[in-house]
């Protein structure tokens, strides 16, 4: 006879092989899997630990204990994350958002609350512009907790990437934002923008080889690095922003680990007068600047 696996037999046979397979949170990891199939929160699988789980509903199961014991990250399993209260659709084709990014969002929202409390009555509309989009989360956040008039707009270069972000804004409700394809390095916006953010690929080709599998081997080569030593995607915004930012414009960008000193720099000798942010590690990771009004 067939082996009957109830949920309890499913948790403790997991727990396991994760285990081996070196997967983080092992039990945690089986409980998500088992809750995503059969649809429940995963509390709800404490009071039936003795349900047993139909043949497609193991077949389901198994494909997705074979994708994450091959070290494909659980997001793209589910095919959704949570991103500043909001669910999120995620694909191969993006980077998964992270909680660092929340950060970004939280300091420019709390920077642009300030600002509007101080602005005058003729100020024109808010246009932000978030560079490198990929699943919208930052452009898509920023649009949804803004409380002032703004309008949004998020650029990539990879058209899958866009139009998962369309369809982020359309599963979030969300009108304000218009993205489009841009490639940062090689053209520019034909506007300015009062705020422009981003997250932009900083990997190193030398650290490339240090991720763990899950962002090195299933993340997008083109979200993670610039091919050379990190540092390229700065460089340009060194360069173009002075073009790009209105006179009382602002930035705010992420960086990797490291970066803070060299990225600040860059952007001092553009002439923007320049702050640095820890995230929650202490480790520098936002670099916010604005033209210095003579
Ligand atoms: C680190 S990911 C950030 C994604 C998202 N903003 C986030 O914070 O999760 C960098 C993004 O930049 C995009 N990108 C890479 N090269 C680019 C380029 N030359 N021009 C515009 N976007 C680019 C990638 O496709 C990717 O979506």
């Amino acid at each position: 006879m067939e082996k009957v696996w109830t949920i309890l037999d499913l948790i403790t046979w997991g727990k396991a092989y994760f285990e081996e397979k070196g997967v983080d949170s092992p039990r945690l990891t089986m409980e998500i899997l088992i809750a995503h199939v059969l649809q429940k929160a995963r509390i709800q699988l404490y009071t039936q630990f003795d349900r047993p789980l139909g043949e497609s509903e193991l077949t389901t199961l198994r494909s997705m204990i074979k994708r994450r014991a091959a070290r494909e990250p659980l997001q793209y399993i589910l095919g959704e994350t949570d991103f500043f209260g909001m669910t999120l659709s995620v694909t191969p084709a993006v980077l998964i958002p992270r909680p660092e990014t929340e950060l970004l969002v939280d300091y420019v929202l709390n920077r642009l609350k300030k600002d509007t409390s101080t602005a005058n009555e003729n100020q024109a509309e808010t246009t932000i512009l978030d560079i490198g989009t990929g699943s919208g989360c930052i452009a898509l956040a920023l649009a949804k907790n803004i409380n002032a008039s703004a309008t949004l707009y998020g650029l990539d270069v990879s058209d899958d990437a866009l139009a998962l972000a369309r369809s982020n804004a359309e599963r979030n409700e969300i009108t304000n934002v218009q993205f489009g394809k841009i490639d940062i390095l090689e053209a520019l916006p034909k506007r300015q923008f009062s705020v422009i953010v981003s997250n932009p690929p900083y990997i190193s080709t030398t650290d490339m080889n240090e991720l763990e599998p899950e962002v090195g081997s299933h993340e997008p080569k083109v979200a993670l690095t610039d091919n050379a030593d990190g540092m390229t995607f700065y460089r340009r915004f060194a360069e173009i922003f002075p073009i790009m930012l209105e006179e009382r414009g602002w930035f705010a960008v992420e960086m990797g680990f490291g970066q803070g000193v060299m990225v600040e720099a860059l952007f001092a000798d553009a002439g923007f007068a320049t702050l640095v942010i820890n995230d929650f590690a202490g480790i520098p990771r936002i670099c916010v600047g604005s033209r210095k009004l003579l």
